[in-house]
């Protein structure tokens, strides 16, 4: 039987400060955080499930892990620990390119989703280390990582990111939230602010076996290939920070949710039941230029939305946020009783106890356009799928390049480039750049697309296959106003070309910060759809 909707409460996820001395003059702050396994309640009738979870301790760690607050500007440094077993809680599949051929222990690495730092601190995939640091990868070099904060507010997140191994760790539990203040501009906006109205909501799909344990097909899509790789995982139940469709008692006020999905391959598509809608004031990265009303929001894997919701303005008690992206995204499953729900709001009798005085300013926050500086390089990244000799189509690649070939993208520092997304796929995918902020400006349909993708994947090479000749002309409002900022991750819709302004190190434009990231084992930039990920739609990322 299924579990029922709406009757655990949505927990209040633990928060970090990443800073010391205060919030009126700040100091750097540094954290020792731990990946631990433990057990974790995801529903009131369900046993307690085995998990892995990052916390201070293991008695304190969580599923998502604990919110750290940074302070833009001051920087945080985190000493990240393995205390993981010997063995892994999840199937993972040793025939798909991983470093991980270790003696015993769970290899992971913390990356810090939309960090602007150094690239020994980035959690590179080959950076991984085991219980104790008795075995590291090939690109490991310190365990304590400092985040210069130095990039414009907003929102980030923190998860492994070991190759190979990255949608297993995730699936088991190692993701949270990480929110860059700018107090000075948050207290300017007078958005709805405090740890009871501005909440992060973190959303995943996961299926349970009877016994309470993670639930995952180890049967590979092609068995003698890939004994237990699938191309994307999909759950059952949807989990807002840790509960599966939890209910949360709110105020008859606005509310500020930081959105995450943090979804293995799940696109989500949020509405509220009763004609309510979402007013957008940031995506990753950034705020809006000015808020976007909208009825529904779609999220890609590792997308953030950074929204208000004003209960005072609802038409009854209850309000569910539902979901009906098709998975795959977009001409998979349609959504199904189960995961066409979200969570559920209700509405205290009798509140706001206190009148609420925050307000949605008419404009926000007005970034350097992306498009100011003249970019420097333009480049093809295609996304198409390799075909294996038997005919199984079992890798995805970017470029037909493996994560292990040379490096192609070498950026220089502090420069703005053109990256032309060409996606071949039935899939869309979302493109996420480490170290890189950056903005889709343009997308355009393929026309003869079977005959384009035939070049591809014999020559590899995009202008050589004239794409030029099979492109139409822009869509109109293809880019939504509500992705129109900064961000960190962009969904490449299938037969388009997107075009997107890459801004390599984009640092605040009052920041002191001398960044020049060329040092280290350089970047990576992947889907994030993590099964994908893994097998392998990533490549590295080197400035110069
Ligand atoms: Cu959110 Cu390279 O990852
Ligand atoms: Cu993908």
């Amino acid at each position: 039987g299924s579990l029922r909707m709406f009757v655990d409460e949505l927990p209040q996820i633990p928060t970090l400060l990443g800073h010391s001395n205060g919030a009126v003059s700040p100091k750097p702050g540094s954290l020792t955080i731990g990946m631990y396994q433990k057990k974790w309640k995801f529903h009131r009738s369900l046993p307690p499930t085995t998990v892995f979870a990052f916390g201070t301790s293991q008695l304190t760690a969580t599923v998502p892990g604990p919110t750290i607050e940074a302070i833009k500007g001051v920087p945080t440094s985190v000493t990240w620990q393995n205390y993981l077993p010997q063995t892994h809680i999840l199937p993972w599949d040793a025939s798909i390119p991983t470093a991980i051929a270790t003696r015993g222990g769970v290899p992971t690495v913390v990356h810090l989703h939309g960090g602007v730092h150094e690239s020994q601190y980035d959690g590179h995939a080959l950076a991984w280390f085991t219980s104790g640091f008795r075995e590291t990868g090939s690109s490991w070099s310190t365990s304590t990582y400092t985040y210069p904060n130095v990039q414009h507010s907003g929102n980030l997140w923190y998860h492994d990111h070991a190759i190979g191994l990255t949608r297993v760790n995730l699936l088991a539990g190692l993701v949270g939230a990480y929110v860059i203040r700018d107090p000075t501009l948050d207290a300017s906006l007078n958005l709805p602010s405090g740890p009871e109205f501005d909440r992060t909501l973190m959303i995943f799909d996961r299926s349970f076996s009877r016994d309470g344990s993670l639930y995952m097909n180890f049967t590979g899509i092609a068995p003698s290939i890939h004994p237990q790789w699938q191309p994307e995982y999909f759950g059952h139940a949807i989990v807002v920070n840790g509960k599966a469709w939890p209910f949360m008692r709110v105020q008859r006020r606005k509310y500020r949710f930081r959105i995450i999905n943090a979804a293995n391959a799940r696109y989500f598509q949020l509405s509220l039941s009763n004609g309510l809608s979402f007013t957008q004031v940031g995506s990753d990265s950034s705020y809006l230029p000015a808020p976007v009303q909208m009825s529904k929001i779609l999220m890609a894997p590792s997308e953030i939305a950074d929204v208000v919701i004003d209960f005072s303005t609802s038409t009854t008690p209850e309000i569910v946020m539902g979901n009906d992206a098709a998975y795959p995204f977009p001409t998979g499953n349609p959504v199904d009783n189960l995961n066409s729900k979200v969570m559920k709001f209700i509405i205290t009798p009798g509140s706001p106890a206190i009148p609420d005085t925050s307000t949605i300013p008419a404009s926000l926050v007005s970034y350097k356009a992306s498009t100011t500086d003249p970019a420097t390089t333009t480049r093809y990244i295609v996304l198409y799928e390799y075909t294996t000799p038997s005919g199984s189509s079992t890798h995805l690649y970017i470029n037909g390049k493996r994560f292990e070939d040379p490096v192609t993208e070498t950026p220089k520092s502090g420069s703005t480039e053109i990256w032309e997304v060409i996606n071949l796929t039935n899939d869309n995918h979302p493109l996420h750049i480490h170290l890189a902020t950056f903005t889709a400006i343009q997308v355009r349909t393929l026309t003869n697309q079977a005959q384009f993708t035939n070049c591809m994947t014999q020559n590899n090479d995009a202008i050589a296959c004239n794409v030029a000749s099979y492109l139409s002309p822009p869509q109109a409002g293809a880019v939504p106003a509500n992705e129109m900022t900064w961000k960190n991750v962009v969904k490449m819709t299938p037969g388009t070309q997107t075009t997107v302004v890459v801004k390599f190190n984009l640092v605040d434009t009052n920041s002191p910060y001398p960044f020049v990231a060329t040092t280290g084992p350089g970047y990576v930039y992947h889907c994030h759809i993590l099964d994908h990920e893994d097998n392998a739609m990533i490549r590295p990322l080197q400035l110069v």
